[in-house]
């Protein structure tokens, strides 16, 4: 029995910052911004008594509403995350302690921005080999808590925000998650997007607060020419493996970190650009959070149907990138 979606859900935060709002912090003009990146606005999640946590809180509240069970109910819960409220416990099991979720067990799972990809097709194993029947799956990341916003070249991308899924067994063959590509490359990925310190290599110190180890660190033009390569490669093979022409796809979600990346990844699966899903103009790059959120804004528009053929694809640090085609049920 393959796996299915059965609820979304998404949470991004009120407060927004504008590219005219950056231009009063950076040397960057808005025009910029969205020429290079099709970015406007992103939110954040300002109050700092609030973490990733909450979002996922949030998302999960909702995700039990619309799906009408009871928190008890779900048996596991997946947080793809890598900006978690802290390094342990995991943001999983401050997840489920919000919700009061007591009988499920909970864990992160970090693959950055294809962090929601690689947990939704771990999940999914779990379905299929029938050891569980409700698994909460969650991408959420408070992306400007490691933004150094002295930095142009990365301050401009990201956003904060979550959304999620619940997984169940398909109630009919043929629907839910049909095939799945997933792929790391650490040697090449390793040198171009990381965050240095606040791990074991290199623990919070003085000298680690004094050279800026705790931001995130990008070779914009490496990351792009990879993400190019690989989301469009990703995205053909799944096309391929399944037999699927771009007419027969509902829609493309691709991650939203850019969408120069975005369209290149629709040129080469030839798909119309009225079935690419794209919000990055208005809520950014939320790293595990871009994906379950188009999901969510896709469901809330009334345009899942069943039988919708949808691929999701993702690139992102580590590197790490992934491709899913599910048939909506
Ligand atoms: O989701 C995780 C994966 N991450 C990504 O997918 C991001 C991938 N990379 C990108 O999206 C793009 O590389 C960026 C949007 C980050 C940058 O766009 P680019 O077209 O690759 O620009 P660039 O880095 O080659 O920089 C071009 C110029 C440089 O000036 P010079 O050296 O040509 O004089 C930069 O210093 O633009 C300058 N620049 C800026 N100017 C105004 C860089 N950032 C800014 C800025 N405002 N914010």
């Amino acid at each position: 029995m393959k796996a299915a979606i059965t609820a979304t859900a998404k949470y991004l935060p009120d407060s927004v910052l504008s590219n005219r709002d950056l231009e009063k912090l950076l040397d960057t003009t808005d025009e910029w911004i969205v020429a290079r990146t099709g970015i406007t606005e992103r939110r954040i999640l300002r109050d700092p008594e609030k973490a990733t946590s909450y979002m996922c809180g949030e998302v999960a509240r909702q995700l039990l509403e619309k799906r009408g069970i009871e928190a008890g109910e779900i048996e596991l819960i997946i947080v793809a995350t890598m900006t978690p409220d802290m390094l342990f416990p995991s943001t999983a099991c401050l997840t489920q302690s919000i919700i009061g979720a007591v009988n499920a067990w909970a864990f992160d799972l970090n693959a950055a921005c294809s962090g929601f990809v690689f947990a939704l097709n771990t999940a999914a194993r779990f379905i299929e080999s029938g050891a569980h029947k409700k698994i909460m799956v969650i991408g959420a990341d408070k992306m400007s808590s490691v933004l150094d916003f002295s930095d142009r070249s990365t301050a401009i991308l990201f956003g904060d925000g979550a959304g999620g899924v619940i997984l169940e067994p398909a109630g009919e063959e043929g629907y839910g998650i049909l095939d799945s590509r997933m792929y790391s490359d650490g040697t090449t990925g390793k040198e171009h997007l990381y965050m240095l310190a606040g791990g074991s290599r290199h623990p919070a110190s003085h000298e680690t607060i004094d050279n800026r180890m705790h931001f995130i660190r990008q070779d914009g033009r490496q990351v792009f020419k990879s993400a190019v390569i690989s989301m469009a490669d990703v995205a053909e093979e799944i096309m391929k493996r399944n037999s699927l022409q771009a007419e027969n796809i509902a829609y493309l979600v691709p991650h939203q970190a850019n969408q120069r990346i975005i369209n290149a990844t629709a040129e080469r699966m030839g798909v119309d650009h009225t079935k690419v899903v794209s919000n990055v103009a208005r809520y950014g790059n939320t790293t595990a959070g871009t994906i379950p959120i188009c999901l969510a804004e896709l469901d809330e528009q009334g345009k899942l149907h069943r039988g919708s053929n949808l691929i999701l694809v993702s690139f992102g640090a580590g590197y790490t990138w992934g491709g899913i085609y599910m048939k909506w049920q």
